[in-house]
């Protein structure tokens, strides 16, 4: 019987507490609290095409409550998971618009959590891969003291952890502490996640590029060559390339993460700061993707080192193998 088989996430996370003495063990209870939120999503998300069936669509639930988004009842699941544990001293969510106070006597930890608890939320209802994201910074306020928002309002190189659960053909947990990326898939029979991806390398070159191409009218027209190219053959360069976007920023990233390639939410005429959120999507996966290997942009900067300005800030993004990824960035600077 192979030995992966009996490595769950939680006795992985003490092991690798064991290689790195530094290591408080603060941020190994903060995953463990995560993975439990993750599983009660993942459950929930299993059961979202029989809600009709069930008859629990409508103004209220068999208990009288009122049924909630899954977007909102995700939100609250982490929210409810990570409060108590006395690990951070305040969250933020995609969810919510400003901070989430952590109650007191729990309030005083190290961290603080930034989420999209439920990311690709318009795949819900047809049966296609969601996610949640998260990102986990050390507090820059004076310990003992309730966070604030300059505990939030960090660079992305400055967290300490980063990682993403895919809702798809099966559920899994991909995170990095900064010691390789690692990838675990949650057994649903008995409800541990356990290591099937250890220490994940994106390929520095591959040949799937992924973007919502319905956009193509309103591009920068060094992004509408940097396409064309990709779509011109040439064999020792594996173009054309394949398309594939499936709508969810954590499932496109996933399988990009895996096989390589690049995907790609750009500034548009329409959106001049693009679609996705700098603290809840961009940072993290950038995070995610460099431990891996791999390069993440805004196609001039760095994702890691921009300086973020409000929580809600929107971002472009061209993310995944590195020599995709250098490559469109040479492609927009030639047309400016
Ligand atoms: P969310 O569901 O958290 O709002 O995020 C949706 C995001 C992301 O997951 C995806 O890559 C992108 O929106 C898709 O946007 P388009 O439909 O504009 O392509
Ligand atoms: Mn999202
Ligand atoms: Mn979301």
């Amino acid at each position: 019987m192979s030995k992966t088989r009996f490595m769950t996430l939680a006795r992985f996370i003490i092991e690798q507490e064991k290689l790195h003495p530094e290591a408080t063990g603060e941020l190994s209870k903060l995953l463990h609290d995560l993975s439990l939120a993750a599983k009660i999503i993942s459950l929930e998300v299993n059961k979202a095409g029989l809600v009709d069936i069930l008859g629990f669509t409508g103004e209220a639930n068999v208990h009288g409550e009122k049924v909630k988004k899954l977007d909102m009842f995700a939100h609250e699941v982490l929210v409810k998971a990570m409060d108590h544990g006395g690990h951070l001293c305040a969250m933020a969510s995609e969810e919510e618009e400003g901070l989430i106070h952590i109650p007191p006597y729990h309030n005083i930890g190290k961290y603080v959590m930034l989420f999209d608890p439920l990311d690709g939320s318009s795949n819900i209802d047809v049966n296609i891969s969601i996610g949640t994201i998260f990102s986990i910074y050390k507090r820059v306020s004076p310990d003992g003291k309730p966070g604030t928002m300059d505990d939030m309002i960090q660079p992305g190189f400055k967290q300490v952890a980063a990682g993403y659960v895919v809702y798809g053909s099966s559920t899994m947990l991909v995170y990095t502490a900064e010691h390789g990326v690692h990838g675990f898939t949650l057994d649903p029979a008995f409800g541990e996640f356990l290591l099937s991806h250890e220490n994940i390398q994106i390929p520095k070159r591959a040949h799937i590029y992924s973007i919502n191409e319905g956009n193509y009218l309103y591009w920068h027209p060094g992004l509408k060559k940097y396409i064309k190219f990709l779509q011109e053959e040439h064999k020792e360069d594996n173009r054309p390339f394949s398309s594939r976007y499936i709508g969810s920023m954590v499932a496109d990233i996933h399988r990009n993460l895996l096989y390589g390639g690049i995907f790609m939410y750009p500034a548009d005429s329409r959106n001049p700061n693009g679609k996705l959120r700098l603290m809840y999507e961009c940072n993290p996966m950038a995070f995610i993707v460099e431990a891996a290997g791999g390069r993440a942009s805004n196609g001039k900067e760095r994702i890691l080192e921009i300086k973020p300005e409000k929580l809600h800030q929107r971002m472009p993004i061209f993310i995944g193998s590195e020599y995709d990824v250098k490559l469109v960035e040479e492609f927009l600077a030639r047309e400016e």
